[in-house]
């Protein structure tokens, strides 16, 4: 069998909505292919008994469908579903370098975003690159309407991921229609700040640059302790707290002597609202691997 490391990623990183995104070191899926007669689908791991085994409703089978690859493709979560870690981004990348290989169909990563993108719409709804485009680049990446740019970057991050669901679609809903021009302004500035930060290794930028008044309070409130939370990762050193993707994860860029200090401090905040939670100490980190 053929197995890709598929990582986890985060959306948005504040200022950059439906245009940021990172790829996380950890978690991951794993995904293992083997050419077959038509395409099956197991899932274990992590939040596996909510994502339908039938290919025509499974992010990898419509990456199947699409590269014309039919396989029996087993796929063990890192990433739950519904936490805003980009789950089915992980599934639908990995799964789509895997089959390349295995057919050998001689697409580049880059290519293969838009196809991983429509495994992703199968269940999101919407055919967003910012969670595919760094789960199949790595690094930090900028999707725009005339293509995708990337910047390797290994940011130190804590995500803390509360035992609480919130689909996207329901954090979409909440995205107000407009904004002002003082707070387009404030955006501008704070997502130049954040990829500058990101070029340049700089934890504070990159901290600074996720500052967001547009999408994030609104989501912020599909959350319960998200304040309290948000407010303890500053008091413990991170540089800088947002949503992460449509949540209810929430990610802090920050050095990394603090990164244990601020997951224990998310922990706590969750906690101390009756909350469960669990939080990654990770980094901005590759693309996925193929062993
Ligand atoms: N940018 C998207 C959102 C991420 O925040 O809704 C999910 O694809």
């Amino acid at each position: 069998m053929l197995t890709v490391r598929a990582p986890a990623t985060s959306a948005n990183l504040g200022s950059g909505f439906d245009v940021f995104g990172a790829a996380l070191e950890r978690p991951a899926d794993i995904v293992r292919v083997e050419r077959a007669e038509e395409t099956t689908i197991e899932m274990s791991g992590a939040g596996s008994e909510f994502i339908p085994e039938d290919p025509a409703k499974n992010t990898a089978g419509a990456v199947a469908e699409a590269l014309d690859a039919p396989a029996r493709i087993k796929i063990d979560k890192g990433v739950r579903p519904a936490s805003g870690l980009g789950s089915s981004a992980a599934s639908a990348a990995g799964a789509a370098l895997a089959l390349n290989e295995l057919y050998d169909r001689g697409l580049s990563r880059s290519e293969l975003v838009p196809i991983a993108a429509e495994g992703e719409a199968l269940v999101s709804g919407e055919a967003h690159q910012d969670n595919v485009a760094p789960a199949l680049l790595g690094g930090f990446t900028i999707v725009a309407d005339d293509g995708v740019t990337q910047v390797d970057s290994s940011i130190p991050l804590v995500v803390c991921l509360p035992d609480i669901v919130v689909s996207t679609r329901d954090a979409r809903r909440v995205v107000p229609d407009s904004t002002s021009v003082e707070n387009m302004v404030d955006t501008v500035g704070r997502a130049a700040t954040l990829t500058v930060g990101m070029h340049r290794e700089d934890p504070a930028m990159v901290g600074r640059g996720m500052e967001d008044n547009v999408v994030t309070p609104a989501r912020a409130k599909l959350i319960d302790g998200y304040d309290a939370v948000r407010d303890a990762a500053l008091d413990a050193g991170a540089m800088g707290v947002t949503v992460s993707g449509a949540g209810p994860g929430v990610i802090a860029a920050c050095y990394e002597s603090d990164r244990s200090a601020i997951a224990g401090a998310m922990l706590d905040a969750f906690d101390d609202v009756g909350v469960d939670s669990r939080a990654y100490q990770t980094r901005i980190g590759d693309g996925p691997t193929v062993y």
